[in-house]
């Protein structure tokens, strides 16, 4: 566990903040008491509370059964149910005469801007779902989506979802070579694409990627290109019968696309997340369990009322935008501002422009971005009117206490309460945050459990420890339904900690004096880089694939902006130059295998690694060179020796 800077400065943490009771007047859970109370009886008695959160929510046909958990692990959830997710976004509000509110308030990078209303966003979906079963898109077939956060991003999911054609959305900045391996993991018979998007004044190419990347995937039928470009004419190269512009047909199919009648464990969407191994999973969603969390942990966390104007500046590319982007914010009818580029472009204001310009109440995002905010100064905040803001909100990573303090100060101005919510890919919402109106919060911290969520520290014999691995001890509605095509898997990376009984995250965390729980970190070889994961195996894989390399080791290290850098360990082979050029030809490897965000700090060569007389690498030992620490115990090592080298070379900074 690379976490010891966290626990450091977490374990002195003692600050504690209570809302404000202005704010707990009119929130949605006023007080711990009502925390209280309905946290209890979610657990008590998980089918009643459930059922009466779904009541809100439109179903064709109503379930038999809240859950069934007959066959643990693989829990069913408002079984016997008909229900549709685009539905209960859309149709639902238009029919409750709510159609003239603005969903969304898009920004392209560039400064170009759109709106659309929940009766325009339905009739935007419900021509692009037509377009897709034009294009042979059936229920239960994969479509991939590789877009730049344009409004059709969110309109291709919810299209998807709508026809219940499973989506499988991959990050515009993974490689050719990633949008390959989800493609034929999946099967995936449509992608749909753009021809490039804006970055930093810069444009991406993205269709060029797409080419790359399905080349040889005989399973894709089509490429959908949704034009980007404008004015501006971006290189756009379409292969006769498979590409498509999506303009050429949308302008024949209709705007009226009745919503498909989908069974509650209906598959919904598969995105693809590091594990320990060199193969991304590709996690499950299923459709009923997934709307009804989604629904509700958007509604209490960000206490959304229906003049909030809500702004998540994460990706629709990871889960954060599927559940508070999509599904989650567009099913409580919130506004909300898109925007699509760096928050530093044309300025670092840009930002805090735009919380000024739309007047953003609820502004969620990341311990990187926050760090990144506070190293470029206060001054591009402070010319700004962030008056309109009510609520902040991180995700993605620990949050230091000192991000967390300057969060609060500087851009809460001391008023608005900051949910710290801890969750991952595979939970599909908020497991533990404060509830604003509620909560005393502590900067670094995710205090408690959501409602249903059943979480506890636990040694590795399954008891209750004050400091230890996190457990979900109960199903909950939003939970993965598994991982594509390896059943094995996924009972055996999470359910196997604790003989199948709890579900195991993957997280260290200690429980404080108020039953607070710290995350303290991954406690696997998965390593948190800016918020996104990256398994350590995944990169030594792409190393092992240069034909100098014989065996490589990467480990994670605190990272000032980061939160987490990698640092790659490689030996190579006998008779081969480690030089520069040999470092390049690596890092080009992983841009091309993974995509840039997961370059190493820095690549290490060595002759050999440090290894047991058994063989086995000791990355403990790794991690301890690679953060600058006394070297632990080496009695075990087979030769001392190389461990000492390699400690010379990294202070002397090769
Ligand atoms: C891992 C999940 C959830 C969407 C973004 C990342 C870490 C996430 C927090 C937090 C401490 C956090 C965990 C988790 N993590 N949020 N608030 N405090 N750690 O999703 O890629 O599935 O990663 O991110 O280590 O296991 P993901």
């Amino acid at each position: 566990m690379s976490t010891t800077n966290t626990y450091e400065s977490i374990s002195n943490e003692n600050r504690k903040f209570p809302p404000a009771a202005s704010f707990a007047a009119n929130a949605h859970i006023g007080s711990m008491e009502s925390y209280r109370k309905e946290y209890n009886k979610s657990i008590e008695d998980p089918h009643a509370y459930w059922a009466e959160v779904a009541e809100d929510l439109h179903w064709f046909k109503p379930w038999d059964s809240v859950l069934d958990d007959s066959s643990q692990p693989f829990y069913k959830w408002f079984d016997g149910s008909r229900t549709n997710l685009s539905y209960n976004c859309l149709d639902r509000h238009v029919a409750e005469g709510r159609g003239d509110k603005t969903a969304i308030l898009w920004e392209g990078e560039p400064g170009d801007k759109r709106v659309l209303t929940y009766a325009d966003l339905l009739s935007e979906v419900s021509r692009f779902a037509n377009v897709l079963k034009r294009l042979g898109a059936h229920k239960g077939d994969r479509v991939a989506i590789y877009l730049p956060m344009i409004p059709e991003l969110a309109v291709a999911l919810l299209a998807c979802a709508r026809i219940g054609a499973v989506h499988s959305v991959i990050f515009a900045g993974f490689s050719s070579d990633s949008i390959r391996d989800r493609v034929l993991d999946s099967q995936t018979s449509l992608v749909i694409t753009a021809d490039g998007g804006y970055r930093r004044g810069k444009i991406l190419e993205l269709k060029k990627i797409v080419d790359a990347g399905v080349q040889d995937c005989a399973c894709v039928h089509h490429v959908l290109v949704v034009e980007r470009g404008g004015d501006e004419a971006i290189d756009c190269p379409m292969q006769n019968e498979r590409d498509v512009f999506y303009n050429n047909v949308s302008a024949k199919v209709d705007a009226v696309c009745p919503a498909e009648e989908m069974e509650a464990e209906d598959l919904l969407f598969l995105l693809y997340t590091s594990g320990t191994t060199g193969k991304p999973k590709g996690i499950m969603h299923t459709t009923a369990g997934y709307q009804v969390f989604s629904y509700l942990t958007a509604k209490y966390t960000f206490d959304l009322q229906s003049d909030d104007v809500y702004w998540c500046t994460a990706d629709v590319g990871w889960i954060t935008g599927h559940t508070y982007i999509v599904y989650g914010i567009l099913q409580n009818c919130t506004t909300q501002v898109m925007y699509e580029g760096a928050p530093n472009s044309p300025d670092e204001g840009r930002f805090w422009e735009i919380i000024e310009n739309y007047k953003v109440s609820i502004f969620y995002t990341a311990p990187t971005a926050i760090r990144a905010f506070m190293k470029w100064g206060d001054d591009w905040v402070t010319k700004k009117d962030l008056s309109s803001l009510r609520l902040l909100g991180t995700v993605g990573e620990p949050i230091n206490p000192e991000a967390w303090m300057w969060y609060h100060t500087v851009i809460g101005a001391e008023r608005c309460p900051i949910v710290d919510t801890w969750w991952q890919t595979e939970t599909g919402g908020h497991m533990l945050t404060p509830l604003p109106g509620a909560t005393p919060t502590k900067p670094g911290c995710a205090t408690l459990p959501f409602f249903g969520i059943d979480a506890d520290v636990l040694n590795d014999d399954g008891e209750s420890v004050e400091a230890g691995i996190l457990a979900i001890k109960k199903p909950w509605p939003g939970m993965m339904r598994g991982i594509y095509g390896d059943t094995q898997r996924y009972e055996s990376a999470y359910w196997s900690k604790w003989g199948g009984q709890y579900y195991f995250p993957g997280d260290g965390a200690r429980v404080d004096e108020d039953g607070y729980i710290w995350i303290l970190g991954r406690v696997d070889d998965v390593v948190n880089v800016s918020g996104h994961r990256i398994g350590t195996a995944e990169l030594e894989s792409v190393f092992v694939e240069h034909a100098a390399v014989a065996e490589s080791a990467v480990v994670g290290v605190p990272h000032e902006i980061k939160g987490q850098g990698l640092i790659a360990f490689v030996t190579v082979i006998e008779g081969q130059a480690c030089s520069d050029n040999l470092r390049n030809q690596l890092v080009a490897m992983v841009d091309k295998s993974i995509g840039k965000f997961a370059r190493p700090e820095r690549i290490l060569f060595s002759s050999d690694l440090p290894k047991t007389r058994s063989g086995k690498i000791m990355r403990r030992l790794l991690r301890d060179i690679a953060e600058g620490r006394e070297l632990g115990n080496t009695s075990t090592l087979a030769d001392p020796s190389i461990v000492e080298n390699l400690q010379l070379q990294f202070q002397q900074g090769n």
